[in-house]
């Protein structure tokens, strides 16, 4: 876990101002508390003031008076943010009242924070599902230039010390896109390897994952990783990417030299892209369940500004790390 010591450090020495949605939760109270103890971040609490001060005060959180907190429902930038968000979406057929109606909601509230320039990125998901997190994150802060596709990328710390970087692998997507095109694939091993590269700081070694290595089953399925590939590599000729790949091949250094002797990747890969969102979800589930790994995340990716979810039956340490690992994506966006 020195990867997570490293987040904490790097967030320390630069506090960023991360807005918490869901601030009247116990467990994001607890984990805001924490961070504020050990000064990791700046915290911005959405909700009620005299509830969220009764919930420390009975918790013992004795940090929660350093947080801002703001009541999206009688704020004073409820006027500024309804016209800001009324003009981001006017095009969209959304009317004045409904902007001001969707002011109310700490979701939307938080990315209207963000894209005015009073937060630097937002956490949440301990209560809502990651449908409501994600949709006013991809209507309000939309993705960063020269990428149309967000998605999810989880940081596996698993106990296989000779698989990927020391058994740490990150694999992606496993939270936002369905059914990826080939082209939207590519774009995935794309932000993923520089997910590695400038957060995680290590050099991505980008495997495109399948039921077939380099050609030994045929199907459509087979064919969409293999454009995707090719599609990656001319987006980033730079980075480490091979495919296709089955997970073997990618992580086990002899199958890899077996089936591709020729292969930067092959045997070597840390990062791991899934055809589809159903192998991603219920392959990173496994790995953690069945395997004891470690899961954290998702970590969003190509979001213009760092915006995470979490999994509605997350721990106090979990919502902890990841308000670490968003401060990182902020310093690294900056
Ligand atoms: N990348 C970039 N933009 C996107 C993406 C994407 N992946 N998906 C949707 N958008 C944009 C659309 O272009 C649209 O923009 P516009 O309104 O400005 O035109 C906007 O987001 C809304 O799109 P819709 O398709 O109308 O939104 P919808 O709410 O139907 O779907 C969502 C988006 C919420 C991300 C949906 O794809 C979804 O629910 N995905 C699965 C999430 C999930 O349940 N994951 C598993 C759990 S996570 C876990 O276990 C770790």
């Amino acid at each position: 876990m020195e990867i997570l010591n490293r987040f904490i450090e790097r967030a320390k020495q630069n506090p960023q101002r991360i807005v918490l949605p869901e601030g009247e939760e116990i467990r994001t109270l607890t984990a805001a508390n924490r961070i504020l103890a050990e000064s990791i971040a700046k915290i911005i609490l959405l909700g009620d003031r005299e509830k969220i001060l009764q919930i420390a005060a009975e918790n013992g959180l004795q940090n929660i008076d350093k947080a801002q907190i703001i009541n999206p429902k009688n704020s004073e930038f409820s006027e500024k943010y309804t016209d800001l968000l009324f003009e981001l979406r006017k095009s969209k057929g959304l009317a004045r009242e409904e902007a001001a109606e969707l002011v109310n909601n700490p979701l939307y509230f938080g990315c209207l924070m963000i894209k005015n320039g009073d937060a630097d990125g937002e956490l949440a998901g301990a209560q809502n599902t990651t449908g409501d997190v994600l949709r006013p994150a991809l209507q309000i802060i939309k993705t960063v230039q020269g990428i149309n596709v967000v998605s999810g990328a989880m940081m596996l710390f698993t106990k296989e010390w000779e698989y990927g970087e020391n058994g740490f692998v990150l694999v992606a997507d496993v939270a936002v896109l369905p059914n990826p095109t080939a082209a939207e694939l590519a774009q995935i091993a794309v932000v993923s390897g520089n997910t590695m590269k400038n957060m995680v700081g290590v050099e991505p070694k980008v495997a495109m994952l399948s039921f077939s290595t380099k050609g030994s089953a045929k199907n459509a399925m087979v064919d969409k990783v293999v454009e995707a590939t090719a599609l990656a590599k001319q987006l980033a000729p730079e980075l480490k990417i091979d495919g296709e790949l089955q997970a073997d091949a990618a992580l086990v250094p002899s199958v890899g030299k077996l089936k591709c002797p020729t292969s930067d990747v092959a045997g070597n890969a840390n990062v791991l892209i899934f055809p589809s969102l159903e192998v991603g979800n219920i392959g990173y589930k496994l790995v953690e369940r069945l395997g004891g790994a470690i899961a954290i995340g998702p970590v969003l990716q190509g979001i213009a500004a760092p915006i995470n979810d979490l999994s509605r039956g997350c721990s106090v340490d979990d919502i902890y790390n990841m308000i670490a690992i968003t401060a990182n994506q902020a310093i690294a966006a900056k």
